[in-house]
């Protein structure tokens, strides 16, 4: 994807187009503080308002969060129940404040496990911010890559048996169409924090040529200026795509 047809990143060189974070280590960092790990939670969420407002600055087109997976339900019925609530109060809160700032907000993720309450906050935020276009934020909840590539196959499927698809037309264009993402570009960059290398079913398909970084840093503890020297550093990446260097 070419960072240099858009207007913001010709600011910044280099630039991520797209950033997709893995906000890691709230847990750990509740539990180091001999804390609940909801306190995390909460300490995480407000770290969130600070690297929305920071992309424009870095060139940084759209962001990409991973709040909840589809495996996250195996936690405590109490640490599940204050996610979801915390969610919920979230997107009270920060509507005024993502719309003003000229935030797009999408969510990823399967919506069927989730409270009507939260659906219908989720929705209302995805419809207050249509119009915006400064940063396009998504935040994946109950989201799973290898979920969203069945739930994706599940349509397409049923496109062919309804005869609106020929299996022959089905590509590496086609199927991406099918994904919830089917709006954003493939993220450029991929930061995970916490210490932890691995990408815990997140963005599978779409991820294929990202750069990732993994960052010893606790989420609630992801600064700005952290986010910038992340930014900066992916500017000097050589990205090949599988071919060789001119
Ligand atoms: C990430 O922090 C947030 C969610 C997965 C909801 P964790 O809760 O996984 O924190 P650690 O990894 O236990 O420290
Ligand atoms: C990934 O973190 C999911 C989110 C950040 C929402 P986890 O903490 O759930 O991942 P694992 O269990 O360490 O792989
Ligand atoms: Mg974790």
């Amino acid at each position: 994807m070419s960072a240099a047809s858009s207007p913001t990143s010709e600011l910044v060189s280099g630039a991520p187009r797209h950033v997709a974070i893995i906000m890691d280590g709230n847990g750990r960092w509740a539990t180091q503080r001999g804390r609940p790990r909801l306190f995390g939670h909460h300490a995480g969420a407000k770290r969130v308002r600070e690297i929305v407002e920071a992309c424009p600055d870095f060139g940084v087109e759209y962001l990409t969060i991973f709040a909840f997976s589809t495996e996250n339900w195996k936690r405590t019925q109490v640490e599940v129940a204050g996610l979801m609530s915390l969610f919920r109060r979230y997107i009270a809160k920060e509507t005024r404040a993502l719309k003003a700032e000229g935030v797009r907000v999408r969510f990823i993720g399967d919506r069927v496990r989730l409270d009507a309450k939260l659906i219908r906050l989720m929705t209302e935020l995805e419809q207050e911010t249509e119009t915006n276009s400064r940063v396009n934020l998504t935040i994946a909840l109950n989201y799973g890559g290898r979920d969203e590539v069945a739930r994706a196959t599940q349509r397409l499927a049923q496109d062919v048996a309804s005869g609106l698809l020929d299996p022959d037309e089905i590509d590496e264009e086609t199927l991406p169409r099918y994904l919830d993402t089917r709006v954003l570009p493939d993220p450029d960059l991929v930061i995970r924090t916490s210490g932890e290398a691995r990408i815990s079913n997140f963005l599978l398909w779409q991820s294929a040529y990202a750069e990732y970084e993994f960052i010893d840093t606790l989420w609630p503890d992801f600064s700005k200026a952290e986010f910038g020297a992340l930014c900066a550093s992916f500017g000097g990446r050589d990205r090949r795509f599988g071919g060789v260097k001119k």
